[in-house]
């Protein structure tokens, strides 16, 4: 493990909400697993606790992807960088095919952020937007290319990544290429297509990946699974497997056989 993940204190006397117990030292991690429940598994913590710009997360159902994703993002809300706070605070955009997921990854930090102790309040003329007292933003926003142009982030979360379009991802790398800022991915595989599948095939060292299956889940008991392992889609919803779909009539390999690099073939 990298090092230990922990959450910078929150500010003093936050509205009373949290009040520093010895030991605590202010709202560290143990407060959010105190009072949510939350105890990251050791694959979680090495999520929380990497500093690479770059992270993938190939991992089942219900594993605890968009959770990870909100613990990172909280660190960066409460602690930004010294270059977003002279920006006035970090920026976190959270993108997910539509903005009910988006929302449902945001519920998932406002929650965290509020047993660590930091209020949050809406923002004017944004459907799904949150501030913190120092400046720091949460942005929402459905997976479309025009809109997620005109940001500057310090960090987007791509939730159930491999439903995001391709072009999608094109236009969100740029919105950090001014703050250095990380990309962090999450998702069940959908077939070998696509840049969460691309990223995790041929993604390079500057990518931590981190794949999880059901199995490894202790929150899923081994009755559940049993009776969902005869489900076609098991695989891909629990088992991190990257299958074609049934949709597609010819399969990828067919597709690259078909492909040739000779360029007589061309002419
Ligand atoms: N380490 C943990 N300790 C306790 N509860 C956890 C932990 N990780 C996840 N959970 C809980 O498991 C449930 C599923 O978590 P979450 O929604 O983050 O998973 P997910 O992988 O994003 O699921 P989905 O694939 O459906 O999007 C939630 O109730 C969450 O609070
Ligand atoms: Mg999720």
């Amino acid at each position: 493990m990298e090092n230990r993940f922990r959450f910078p204190p929150p500010p003093e006397d936050p509205a009373g909400h949290h009040s520093p117990e010895k030991g605590d030292e202010g709202g560290g991690l143990e407060i959010i697993q105190e009072r949510t429940g939350f105890v990251p598994d050791p694959k979680q913590a090495l999520v929380l606790a990497s500093q690479k710009k770059r992270i993938i997360l190939n991992c089942s159902r219900q594993w605890g992807k968009s959770s990870v994703l909100a613990a990172r993002a909280v660190r960066m809300l409460i602690a930004p960088p010294e270059s977003a706070v002279r920006q006035g605070g970090a920026l976190v955009l959270v993108v997910a095919r539509t903005l009910a997921q988006a929302g449902e990854t945001m519920r998932k930090i406002e929650r965290f952020l509020k047993v660590a102790g930091h209020e949050t309040r809406g923002e004017a003329g944004k459907t799904l937007a949150m501030r913190l007292g120092n400046g720091s933003r949460v942005v929402g926003v459905a997976a479309e290319e025009d809109k997620v142009r005109s940001y500057t982030a310090d960090m987007v979360i791509l939730d159930e990544a491999a439903r995001i379009p391709d072009d999608v991802w094109g236009a969100i790398e740029p919105t950090l290429a001014t703050t250095d800022g990380d990309l962090v991915v999450a998702s069940t595989p959908e077939g070998k297509r696509g840049m969460f599948w691309e990223v995790w095939t041929n993604g390079g060292p500057e990518w931590l990946k981190v794949q999880a299956t059901v199995h490894e889940c202790p929150r899923i008991s081994k009755e559940f699974i049993e009776a969902q392992r005869k489900k076609p889609s098991f695989v891909q919803e629990y088992e991190c497997g990257f299958v074609d779909s049934s949709r597609y009539l010819i399969s990828r390999e067919s597709v690259e056989r078909l492909i040739t690099s000779d360029e007589k073939a061309l002419r």
